[in-house]
């Protein structure tokens, strides 16, 4: 912990009032030094009242995602446990996959509060307003075959699963890589690769995942097909904590996939999809499927059948 994040917890150690003297004390630096840290936490957007004779109160933590915000929220052994943070990036999974290249551990993860040229799959733009969602890339090291890559994506998928579920939302899992409420989509996952020879080097998931977005922040092309955990409970979420919870969401999915395998994901992510027996229709730039669906194969593949003939799909946009 640095002098300046020990200064916010002695302030949040409270209640009420603590003395600049105090915190002086206990740092081993002197008074100046502590105003010094007052002044650059409220440049932080940290809200504080000062009363001579009595010392600082901590009336105001900002929304961001301060590493320090998003640790205090951590349970995880490794996962989110390298914040890197941006207050405006390109695209978070770019600043992911060159640390990736530079060796960064696994679990690493970068969050940024706007994106500039946020990706979505098939080449879409993913909208960042800023300090509204949360914009997460995660660097993971699993030592499987490139063809095994694609359940990473359902990983991901469950564990924002349960994490709009512990806010008490109803999500529902989207083939191949969406989690919706209410028919309107809530989070996209995004996975980049690089691979050697016959291994995977390292794979980014990158999460998008709407948390206070409203309808003015919006573009026209998703102001009808998306939705966001405000929208839909009526309050604000702290997105730290939001974080904190879906970080902890994807380690147990993930040390669950190296124990079991990643065909146990695709199983769990079949199953809480309950997509076995529902007619779909997936769209590709050049044709139509429509089907009933049969499952996902151990690859991730949506297998369809049409009339008796099943197709095995590894790429669309699927509609209900
Ligand atoms: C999709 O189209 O459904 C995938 C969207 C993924 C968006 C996230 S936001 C964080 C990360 N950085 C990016 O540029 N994209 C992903």
């Amino acid at each position: 912990m640095n002098r300046l994040h020990a200064v916010l917890a002695a302030l949040r150690e409270g209640p009420g009032y603590v003395s600049g003297a105090a915190i002086a004390a206990r740092l081993e630096i002197s008074r100046t030094a502590v105003w010094k840290y007052v002044k650059q936490l409220e440049g932080l957007g940290y809200r504080l009242e000062k009363v001579k004779g009595k010392g600082y109160q901590l009336t105001e933590t900002p929304d961001r995602l301060y590493p320090w915000e998003i640790d205090r929220r951590l349970t995880t052994r490794y996962m989110g446990r390298n914040v890197i943070y941006r207050d405006r990036a390109d695209s978070t999974n770019g600043i992911a996959f060159k640390l990736a290249l530079d060796g960064a551990p696994e679990g690493t993860c970068v969050v940024a509060e706007t994106q500039s040229a946020g990706k979505g799959r098939l080449q879409r733009p993913w909208v960042s307003p800023y300090a509204a969602n949360l914009y997460l890339s995660v660097v993971l090291r699993p030592k499987i075959h490139p063809s095994q890559v694609y359940p990473v994506t359902f990983l991901s998928s469950l564990a924002v699963y349960d994490t709009v579920r512990a806010y008490e939302i109803d999500p529902k899992l989207k083939w191949p890589n969406d989690v919706l409420v209410g028919g309107r989509k809530i989070c996209g996952t995004l996975l980049e690769l690089s691979t050697e020879a016959d291994a995977v080097r390292f794979v980014i998931v990158g999460i998008g995942l709407n948390v206070n977005m409203r309808q003015n922040e919006m573009t026209e092309e998703i102001r009808t097909k998306a939705t966001s955990l405000a929208l839909e409970a009526k309050k604000v979420f702290e997105r730290a904590q939001v974080c904190g919870i879906l970080l902890a969401n994807l380690e147990r999915y993930y040390d669950l996939a190296k124990k079991d395998g990643l065909k146990a994901i695709c199983g769990l992510w079949e199953e809480k999809a309950r997509i076995k027996g529902t007619y779909l229709e997936v769209v590709q730039p050049e044709r139509v499927f429509r089907g009933v669906a049969e499952g996902i194969d151990t690859e991730g593949a949506l297998l369809l059948n049409q009339e008796g003939t099943i197709t095995r799909i590894i790429a669309g946009d699927v509609t209900f």
